[in-house]
């Protein structure tokens, strides 16, 4: 009995490679479904970009900072989130900003010298604003601070005011 298996050379199974070119044709349109799928899905993300607003959200620039009776007399609060000290003194209140007029660092209040500093370049600045040890060539700005009719202090960094302008309460 022979058991060898007979060996066709290549061209003599039509069968066969029909199936193969079915298989090399549906790969084919799987890449072509699979690339426009991509590029349609790149076309809407990019869309979707293009349609929403490209904004910053920034803190509004009117704000409460709740009311007289929430500082001392005679202190420095700082108010992390909208950057600018409250300082309330005997004849009334201001809002000093805490960006150092040099560079723009943000300022710290260091009550044991009674100094506003700033960490970049050493300046010093009274809690008024003025400038005490420079580079800062000028004073920190004063804001606009008034008493809302429902008791609530509100600041208006839109409204810059002079260093002598206080809200009596
Ligand atoms: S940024 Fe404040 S001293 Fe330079």
């Amino acid at each position: 009995m022979n058991h060898a298996k007979e060996i066709q050379p290549p061209g003599d199974n039509p069968e066969a490679e029909k199936k193969a070119e079915v298989t090399r044709r549906d790969f084919l349109n799987e890449i072509t479904g699979a690339a426009l799928g991509i590029a349609g899905l790149g076309s809407a993300v990019v869309t979707v970009k293009f349609l929403s607003p490209n904004v910053l959200f920034e803190p509004p620039m009117r704000f409460r900072v709740g009311t007289p009776d929430d500082y001392p007399v005679n202190s420095v609060t700082y108010i992390l989130d909208q950057q600018v000290y409250i300082v309330r003194m005997t004849e009334g209140f201001y809002a000093v900003s805490t960006v150092c007029t040099h560079l723009g660092c943000i300022t710290q209040w260091k009550p044991e010298d009674d100094l506003i500093e700033c960490p970049c370049h050493g300046s010093k600045f009274r809690r008024s604003g003025t400038v005490v040890v420079g580079p800062a060539p000028r004073p920190l700005p004063h804001f606009a601070i008034r008493l809302m009719s429902d008791g609530d202090l509100l600041v208006d960094k839109l409204e810059v005011v002079n260093q002598a302008q206080v809200l009596k309460v």
